[in-house]
């Protein structure tokens, strides 16, 4: 097959599901970034290649919704080192400001290299001539350089859905020239925020040589590698369209019903992963509650923790310490069918998020560092009302957007609770003031527009 417009990145945009005859199909994943770039795909013969998520044998390429799934096999080892170890035990806590503790493993970074080979010979193999190929994320920083040299007429684009590191973080990793150089084979790297695209180029200058000049990095063959900031985003009219659908908005009040109709209802929503401060911010509202700030009667913090890497030591360390401290927190401040806080381990599927968003009158979003953090935008767009409020990390790319948020530092637990507080408290005119002004950013910076700016930007060059 010839691909005009291919995409590379870890997952395909499927899950597998199984009948109830036991045959077994797939079904598109929730998620943004499949929806922005299905329409421009089906009209480019596009390919989208990645892993299934399980340990495949070699599969053939199949169509789905009118563009080509080719399915990258790896073995459990491979999941083992490659995808637990290198990405996710190893770059994941370095790029998230050493939040936890890198591993550094060779055999780990001889996995990556392998399956990073691996993913660039299946674009090489079907992208067609001069065609465009877009690799995504940190599991795949090794790609645009081995494309280049299997297929030098390609337009090869990166981008990085989480931060970049300073480099002072970046440099402890024993292969940080080779990942530089695995980025560097793209023509256009796009990063979530100008600082990270600023930190890729600083660190380009003093770990490769290369001459630098703003946004610009030129190569000694001459060719120029650009950096620059693409914010993603979401598809926020499906959002607003979900949070007006009759059987979400009455979903959203039994929600209410279920939790015994408090006054206010407080919601986190998170992949259970350490970068996003679930622990800290249960601390401090559970902090409210002791201080007589408010009572079990007035509020209760709802928290659903999507299960994530649940074979990655530290995410098991971090699952216990929370449903330890939630399970003290219920045990000493509720009451009778009363527990402070409602803890969900489970994932939903989106209309339940869209009708939890819209029972939800303070959205606590307190990572202490995010790439953007779409469950931030998510919330905004489900507020079709202009109601509620949202409290939200200085350190998650989606603050640069949403300056109207009730900003915090995840770390200052008193100043956490100060702004939960002034949330709890915000009169109705301030709440509409503040949620006009976020739903404003959002319905124009959707995550169509992104896309299409990053292709536009890689095709001007
Ligand atoms: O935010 C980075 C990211 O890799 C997303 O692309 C992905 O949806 C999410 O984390 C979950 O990660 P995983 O693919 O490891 O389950």
């Amino acid at each position: 097959m010839s691909a005009d417009l291919v995409v590379v990145a870890n997952r395909l945009p499927v899950d597998r599901v199984v009948a109830d005859d036991g045959s077994t199909g797939w079904r598109r994943s929730p998620g943004g970034l499949v929806s922005a770039l299905l329409p421009v795909m089906q009209a480019n013969h596009g390919a989208w290649i990645g892993w299934t998520g399980g340990h495949d044998r070699e599969m053939d390429p199949f169509e789905e919704e009118g563009i080509t799934l080719v399915p990258v096999a790896l073995s459990a080892t491979e999941v083992e080192e490659y995808y637990e170890g290198f990405s996710n035990d190893t770059l994941w806590p370095l790029y998230h400001d050493l939040v936890a503790k890198p591993s550094f493993h060779r055999e780990w970074w001889e996995a990556y290299q392998r399956v990073n080979q691996r993913f660039a010979e299946k674009a090489a193999e079907v992208a067609a001539q001069g065609a465009t190929v877009w690799v995504q994320d940190y599991q795949l920083q090794l790609v645009p350089a081995i494309l280049r040299t299997l297929r030098p007429d390609l337009k090869i684009g990166f981008y990085l859905h989480i931060p970049f590191p300073p480099t002072e973080l970046f440099s402890q990793l024993p292969w940080r020239r080779e990942l530089l150089e695995g980025l560097l084979g793209a023509d256009l790297v796009g990063f979530q925020m100008p600082g990270g695209a600023a930190n890729f180029v600083r660190l380009v200058k003093q770990r490769v040589g290369h001459r630098t000049h703003r946004d610009r990095v030129q190569l000694p063959d001459g060719r120029i590698v650009r950096a620059q900031a693409f914010p993603i985003s979401i598809d926020t009219q499906r959002y607003e369209s979900l949070a007006r659908d009759e059987a979400v908005v009455s979903r959203a009040q039994e929600i209410r019903e279920q939790l015994g109709n408090p006054a206010t209802v407080f919601l986190g929503i998170d992949r259970l992963d350490y970068t996003k401060g679930i622990y800290a911010r249960l601390r401090a509202f559970s902090e409210l509650i002791h201080d007589g700030e408010f009572s079990v009667e007035d509020a209760v913090f709802v928290q659903v923790a999507t299960p994530s890497r649940e074979r990655v030591d530290q995410y098991r360390q971090m699952r216990d310490e929370i449903e330890r401290l939630v399970g003290r927190i219920n045990g000493d401040l509720g009451r009778l069918g009363r527990p402070p806080i409602s803890y969900l381990h489970s994932s939903y599927p989106i209309e339940e998020m869209a009708a939890l968003y819209r029972a939800a009158d303070v959205m606590v979003v307190t990572p202490f560092r995010d790439g953007m953090n779409l469950v931030a935008k998510e919330y905004v767009a489900c507020r079709t009302d202009n109601t509620g409020a949202l409290v939200l990390s200085e350190f998650a790319g989606a603050a640069a957007e949403l300056r109207q948020a009730y900003l915090v530092n995840p770390y200052d637990i008193n100043g956490m609770k100060a702004q939960m507080l002034a949330a709890y408290h915000a009169s109705a005119a301030e709440r509409t003031k503040r949620m006009r002004a976020m739903r404003r950013t959002i319905s124009q910076h959707d995550v169509a527009r992104w896309a299409s700016s990053f292709l536009r930007a890689l095709k001007a060059y």
